[in-house]
């Protein structure tokens, strides 16, 4: 497929308890109490690039479906092995881009993408009339004072903060009652190694548009003098202090 879908195969989870840090939510945004709030029993909701399945499995509630796609079979393989060890019902992880969707017309009651790709088209075809859209997503300006210290990083070059493309993209799909929320959040990591363990498994400092590699980045891609100077000038009572910018959109068919 292409480098994004490697990198995710390489990492084969999206499970972060191993990460010693804490976080202070200045937005008042939850996706999973609007989703919980917007189902019944009866409902069908579908989870976009679910990962492991770590969030479906923890947060989504007890419904009638629930179908969880990604197009890594390795996030797939985690997410069945995750499944057999809860003790949930009524959810099936499978293989799916986000991009070729196959699943039916009219058959989901919620559409759920999370720090994920969408073709808002699609997601629309695939969602009954009324049926939601709940997104939330990675902005252009996330962990910016890291991303400018290293000059390189996941949207660093983005003309558009990808909030608003995707944003204007529901709109001219034809959702209505879109809104766009910016999600302000300060993360704390206890040490060093913390910070470092973020930053070698998740794309922060990651551009999959200009890196030759397929790869995670490893220790000797992350120049070490930068980031000391970084936590040097963000450590504070908590720990390294670490600006995450995320967006969340909520839009009716
Ligand atoms: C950052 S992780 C988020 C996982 C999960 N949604 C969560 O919030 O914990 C992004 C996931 O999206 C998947 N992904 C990226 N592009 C995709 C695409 N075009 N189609 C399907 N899955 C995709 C990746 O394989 C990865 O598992």
């Amino acid at each position: 497929m292409n480098k994004e879908h490697d990198y995710y195969n390489e990492i084969k989870n999206w499970d972060f308890s191993d990460i010693n840090y804490s976080v202070e939510n200045l937005t008042n945004w939850n996706m999973y109490e609007i989703l919980n709030n917007n189902v019944n029993k009866d409902s069908r909701i579908l989870d976009l690039g679910t990962g492991g399945g770590e969030k479906v499995l923890k947060y989504f509630p007890d419904v009638k479906e629930i179908i969880a796609t990604d197009f890594s079979e390795e996030m797939i393989k985690t997410a069945i092995e995750n499944l057999n060890k809860s003790n949930r019902k009524n959810i099936t992880f499978r293989q799916m881009d986000n991009l070729k969707m196959d699943t039916k017309n009219e058959y989901f009651d919620v559409v759920v993408a999370r720090h994920t790709c969408i073709d808002a088209k699609q997601i629309y075809n695939t969602l009954k009339i009324n049926g939601l859209l709940l997104v939330r997503g990675v902005d252009k300006l996330d962990s910016w004072e890291l991303k400018r210290a290293f000059g390189k990083g996941q949207a660093y070059n983005d003309k558009k903060p990808i909030s608003l493309i995707d944003y204007e993209n529901i709109l001219d799909a034809g959702f209505k009652e879109v809104e766009l929320i910016p999600i302000h959040i300060r993360e704390y990591y206890k040490t060093k190694d913390d910070l470092l363990a973020l930053l070698l498994k998740t794309p922060i400092l990651f551009d999959f548009s200009e890196t030759q590699n397929n790869e995670q980045l490893n220790m000797e891609q992350i120049n070490l003098n930068i980031l000391d100077k970084y936590i040097e000038r963000n450590t504070k009572e908590n720990g390294i202090l670490l600006i995450r910018r995320y967006y969340g959109i909520i839009a009716r068919k």
